[in-house]
């Protein structure tokens, strides 16, 4: 697939792996609607890609709320005119706290951006991608190792990552009928601010504390453009990108 011309939304790219992602589909050639609730970091993000306003647009919104992300596809329609590349990947963790103890806040705000914030994105998407022409598009969610096994303490996120999985095999099958290609990237460490922790210590299954291995955030990058890349009629289902010894296979 020619890159050139092709139009991506990249939810989460105000800063880590979607702000990595948003720069590297720019340098491709694609047209970039990066959006997040930061406003200054999106501006800053296309500022540093160098590319003009024909290329990139940034548009505020909170992906668990319905009215944002209705007003944000509208944007991207408006400014493009369709939607080739949707890259879901704004997300959040809580506190590790015991799960009788996690407010039901902490729970809501977990659940509205990872889980809701998908479906609510995937569904526009679909809105849009199925009636374009050329018509069809990809949607790429953005799981975690946390879709496959829980970290200690880690309810809500574990939880919305499973569900993600839900969300990514469901519009596999529907989409096929639309042309609409899904997939899945899995990340382990990736060097963000969300994983920070990592580097400091962090609970492992047996109560101790471990410092673990990060990776670049480049490699995930390039790991979407590859997933973006193919044609409609070949997908990566999942892809499983991490630190190659963060403790994962191996029971450690
Ligand atoms: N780093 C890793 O190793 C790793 C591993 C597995 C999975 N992941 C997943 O990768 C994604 C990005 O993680 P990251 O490490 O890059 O974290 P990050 O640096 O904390 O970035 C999170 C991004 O999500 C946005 N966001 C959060 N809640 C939002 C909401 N309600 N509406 C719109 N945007 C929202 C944030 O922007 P604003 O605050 O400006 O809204 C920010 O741009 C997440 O889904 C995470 O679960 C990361």
């Amino acid at each position: 697939m020619d890159a050139k011309g092709k139009v991506a939304l990249v939810t989460g790219a105000s800063a880590g792996i979607g702000k990595a992602s948003a720069l590297a589909l720019l340098r491709e050639g694609y047209r970039v609607v990066l959006t997040a609730r930061r406003r200054e970091l999106l501006d800053q993000a296309i500022s540093e890609s160098g590319v003009g306003a024909d290329r990139a647009l940034a548009v505020t919104s909170d992906v668990g709320d319905p009215k944002s992300v209705a007003a944000l596809f509208a944007a991207v329609k408006e400014k493009f005119g369709r939607l080739d590349v949707l890259f879901n990947n704004a997300g959040m963790g809580a506190p590790a706290v015991p799960m009788e103890d996690l407010p039901f806040e902490k729970w809501q705000a977990v659940v509205s951006a990872n889980l809701t914030g998908t479906f609510l994105c995937c569904q526009e998407a679909v809105r849009i991608m199925k009636a374009q022409d050329p018509k069809g598009g990809r949607i790429i969610n953005n799981g975690s190792i946390s879709a496959h096994a829980p970290r200690p303490m880690s309810i809500a996120y574990t939880a919305t990552k499973h569900a993600v999985t839900g969300i990514t095999k469901t519009l596999s099958l529907d989409g096929r009928k639309h042309d609409i290609a899904c997939c899945q990237i899995d990340i382990g460490n990736a060097a963000t601010e969300m994983t920070e922790r990592m580097a400091k210590g962090v609970m492992q299954a047996d109560g101790e504390m471990a410092i673990e291995p990060r990776m670049d955030v480049k490699h995930v990058a390039s790991a979407v453009v590859y997933m973006a890349s193919l044609p409609l009629d070949a997908n990566v289902q999942f892809m499983t990108i991490m630190a190659t010894k963060m403790p994962f296979v191996g029971r450690g």
